[in-house]
């Protein structure tokens, strides 16, 4: 198999498990990491064995060796790094959410269609192997037409005033972080197992934490609070809490919450999905298991062993029931994806394999976030999503 190259921008929390899962495929080279400073790139690049560093993207641009950029920077960089790679003709995957606003992601959109590059959004729970067991259930029919969906995405890793993070500032992050940062996976999700487009939200935005300690160094994502004396006390303009209403062009109606200040909840991550000839329920915290309810018969709890599961997503699972499989290996799936459509040569408008979303997925989930911060605003009014207009 003709080996493909790959480059990373941004080694913070996730690069280096875009790193790591593409590096198990076996027919990828982590040829580079670009970072903010040489430095700062050196040491990445030595920590996740990659053959080069640069201090800046634009380098990393300009290296033949590179045909896939990973976009895995703060969601401001995401346009700039995203459009020069484009125009550079390398193949892109970002890391969500595409943009910071719709009418960015549209230009991503049309600038990747035009140029005929592969274009990637990394939703990885589209990785998981119970997830595809859902998605195969709800085509064939096996809960009727859903009439309810409903979950949530709660964490707790923002929820004391000294915890901080560059997704809390609406120059770096966007201009929501509940909805923006999961609330995004949680959407883009739903509509993926159920094939159903949310069309209209009513949302109810929160700040819980109305003034956080900002440290004056920086830091990842996802490390431990401490923001000792050396502090900027910064008013938050941002939702940390979200309930949303939601209707399908279905007609099914849904509703979810997204909190990152929800003690207890370190990733969780649930929907379910009712019809009328059952429930299906998936929860990322027990992502090797799928909850199937019924009215006239007992409930099941369906675990991930290939030997129970259906042929097309058995594809997605790898190891033998009660071997448990997880966030990593989902996102192992979504490059496998990936890469496997890049290996065969394929154009955008090929038909995609399930976990790998494009920008155009990215995109619809930038309209629904944007209408969800619309509906807030109007203090919870019924909003259309406005997939047509950027
Ligand atoms: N798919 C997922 O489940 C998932 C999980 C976490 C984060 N994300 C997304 O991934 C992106 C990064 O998030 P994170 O949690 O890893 O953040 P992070 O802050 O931990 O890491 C970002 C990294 O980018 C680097 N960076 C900043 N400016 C740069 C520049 N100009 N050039 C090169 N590197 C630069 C920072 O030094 C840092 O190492 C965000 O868009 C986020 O929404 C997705």
């Amino acid at each position: 198999m003709k080996r493909i190259g790959m480059g990373i921008v941004g080694a913070g929390f996730v690069g280096p498990h875009h790193v790591d899962a593409v590096r198990r495929l076996g027919f990828v080279d982590v040829i580079a990491v670009a970072g903010t400073s040489e430095t700062s790139a050196k040491a990445k690049a030595e920590a996740l064995g990659a053959r080069k560093a640069y201090g800046g993207f634009e380098a990393l641009l300009d290296d033949p060796d590179v045909e896939v950029v990973h976009n895995a920077t703060p969601n401001y960089l995401h346009y700039p790094v995203l459009a020069a790679a484009i125009a550079k003709g390398k193949h892109v995957i970002s890391d969500k959410p595409l943009a910071m606003t719709a009418a960015e992601a549209k230009k991503l959109l049309d600038q990747a269609t035009l140029s005929g590059i592969v274009h990637a959004v990394t939703f990885n729970y589209r990785g998981n192997p119970m997830v595809q067991q859902a998605r195969h259930a709800v085509a064939r029919g096996d809960i009727g037409r859903p009439h309810f969906l409903h979950g949530y995405y709660l964490q707790d890793w923002l929820i004391k005033d000294t915890d901080y993070s560059w997704r809390l500032d609406p120059e770096k992050g966007g201009p929501s972080s509940a909805i923006g940062d999961i609330g995004s996976h949680w959407c883009d999700l739903v509509q993926h197992i159920t094939g159903l487009r949310i069309i209209q939200v009513l949302a109810d935005l929160t700040t819980v934490i109305p003034t956080r300690k900002k440290p004056k160094g920086s830091r990842d994502a996802f490390v431990a609070s401490d923001a000792g004396s050396d502090f900027d006390l910064v008013d938050m303009r941002i939702d940390d809490l979200a309930s949303v209403l939601v209707r399908f062009e279905n007609g099914a109606k849904g509703v979810f919450s997204a909190g990152q200040v929800c003690a207890g909840h370190k990733n969780d991550l649930a929907l379910e999905i009712c019809g009328p000839l059952g429930s299906i329920r998936w929860h990322q915290e027990h992502q090797n298991e799928l909850w199937i309810g019924r009215r006239d018969g007992p409930n099941q709890i369906l675990q991930k062993d290939p030997s129970l599961m259906d042929s097309e997503p058995r594809e997605y699972a790898h190891l033998p029931g009660g071997h448990q499989e997880a966030w990593a290996d989902a996102f192992c799936n979504v490059m496998r994806d990936i890469y496997g459509f890049i290996a065969a040569g394929k154009s955008s408008t090929d038909p995609h394999p399930p976990a790998f979303a494009t920008f155009e997925d990215g995109y619809r989930v930038n309209c629904i976030v944007e209408a969800i911060l619309d509906s807030a605003r109007n203090g919870g009014r019924w909003t259309e999503v406005n997939y047509l207009n950027h």
